[in-house]
């Protein structure tokens, strides 16, 4: 049972006032399931956690493979996964059984000390990539902003730039510390939180003479005012191979060509944010590889640990200009953080997760072209993804939203995460099954059917 049939979310990133205010008379709902608290008081949870998030009225209780439970007993499909995070979807044995016995053994000691277990996810991740060394941090905020002290660090040092700048996409997503908000190409996330971090110009995505004429402008100095005196030069393009939170839109391989091309020839390092497309989502195992484009430099983190808080930046030796106490994590790369790690890399090496991603995303995809064909340009303008990150853009004529769909499907007894106002994002866990996929797609359609109606 929903606790409230209240306005739904459009993103966890992007909660309107209105409906945070409508959100603020909740009162504690009453549930029925005999084995469940007997009631979730959602006001008193927001009278002391701060609202920063427009939550679903919704309290998880538990989950198992790719299905949650409210504290109803309700049951859900996720299609959300944490967030395109729980890659081996919930209360996974590997990651059950790795978590607990690392915490019996050791859990967290510092990085004063060698962490094997550390070592061996590294070599591990330093295999399905091109990249030779790992830093870990916790999250991929913090991945980003290791990428962007790393690429400062290599401007100044090795380029002799005195103003080292990062090109970061319009419509990115890049994290919630200064640094990344800053990196993020929408303003929406920036506003009020001025002044921003120097340093960073954006480009359309996806638009490669926009891309050609930045470099251009940076390196080739352009007016000359005010720190534009000093040596500006591109440190770094910094990309989602696929842009999540800005409407799950594939970048082309000619963009991503072009950027390659640009960083060889000025110098610049070439950066991937594969924190929500990394780790096997989009049927290759990194993003980048989609396009056969190399990146000097890789981000990630959401499914590195299955949802336990880990992440990673990863560089080719080549740029790798860190040297001890250039940067550091208490937590990072801990003992229990890489033993999920290692648990994740186990699905990935013999159950075969990446074949699964492949066969699954393509049902998923022809599903959902079907879908779109059956109910008309009228409602579905496109469907667009790779693998298990897939976008369905309503059409600008439907009267309703992303938030709507969420809304109805989580009445239904699924659950999704909006990508921007128009666009439903699916974002299963990895290990989803045909029959799963059959069901969302069903739901989806009915849902859609009825809205529309
Ligand atoms: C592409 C991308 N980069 C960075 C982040 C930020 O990650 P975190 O919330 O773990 O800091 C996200 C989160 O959605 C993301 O999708």
């Amino acid at each position: 049972m929903m606790l409230l049939a209240a306005p739904l979310v459009v993103s966890v990133y992007a909660w309107p006032a209105r409906w945070a205010a409508a959100r603020a008379s909740v009162p504690p709902v009453m549930v029925s399931a005999p084995d469940l608290p007997a009631t979730y008081n959602a006001a008193g949870f927001d009278q002391v956690v701060m609202k920063t998030y427009g939550r679903l009225q919704l309290a998880v209780e538990r989950g198992e493979g790719c299905y949650l439970w409210d504290s109803s007993g309700k049951k859900y499909l996720d299609f959300c996964a944490g967030i395109a995070t729980c890659c081996l979807g919930h209360a996974n044995s590997r990651l059950i059984e790795a978590i607990s016995k690392q915490i019996r053994t050791v859990h967290h000691v510092s990085n004063l000390y060698y962490i094997p277990n550390q070592g061996e996810l590294a070599s591990k991740l330093v295999a399905t990539s091109c990249h030779d060394k790992v830093f870990f941090c916790n999250s991929g905020a913090e991945a980003n902003e290791a990428a962007i002290k790393l690429a400062r660090k290599y401007g100044h040092t090795v380029l002799g730039a005195d103003v080292p700048v990062v090109i970061t996409a319009l419509q990115s997503f890049h994290g919630r510390t200064l640094g990344t908000i800053t990196a993020t190409g929408q303003t929406k996330y920036q506003k009020n939180f001025g002044p921003l971090v120097p340093g960073f110009e954006y480009v359309p995505y996806n638009d490669v003479e926009a891309l050609e004429a930045l470099v251009k402008k940076i390196n080739g100095g352009g007016p000359l005012s005010g720190l534009r005196r000093k040596k500006r030069k591109v440190a770094a393009i910094l990309l989602e191979p696929l842009q999540g939170e800005g409407g799950i839109t594939p970048s082309t391989k000619e963009f991503f060509q072009a950027a390659r091309r640009l960083c060889d020839e000025t110098g610049a390092l070439l950066m991937a944010d594969e924190v929500q497309t990394g780790m096997g989502r989009t049927g290759k195992f990194w993003g980048y590889q989609q396009h056969g484009v190399e990146v000097d430099v890789l981000t990630t983190a959401k499914a590195l640990g299955g949802g336990v808080p880990i992440g990673a930046m990863m560089c080719k030796d080549a740029c790798n200009v860190f040297q001890p106490g250039d940067h550091a994590s208490t937590y990072g790369g801990n003992p229990l953080a890489c033993a999920a790690g290692l648990a994740v890399m186990d699905a990935f090496e013999q159950d075969k997760l990446l074949e699964n991603v492949q066969a699954r995303g393509d049902q998923l995809r022809k599903g959902l072209d079907a879908m779109a064909a059956r109910l008309g340009k009228g409602v579905v303008k496109e469907v667009r993804g790779w693998g298990l990150i897939v976008g369905v853009e309503l059409s600008a004529d439907t009267t309703f939203l992303a938030a709507d769909v969420g809304a109805a499907l989580l009445e239904a007894g699924m659950l999704t995460v909006a990508a921007g106002p128009k666009v439903v994002r699916l974002v299963p866990p990895l290990v989803v099954t045909k029959d799963q996929i059959d069901g969302a797609l069903a739901t989806l359609e009915a849902v859609l059917v009825k809205l529309g109606a």
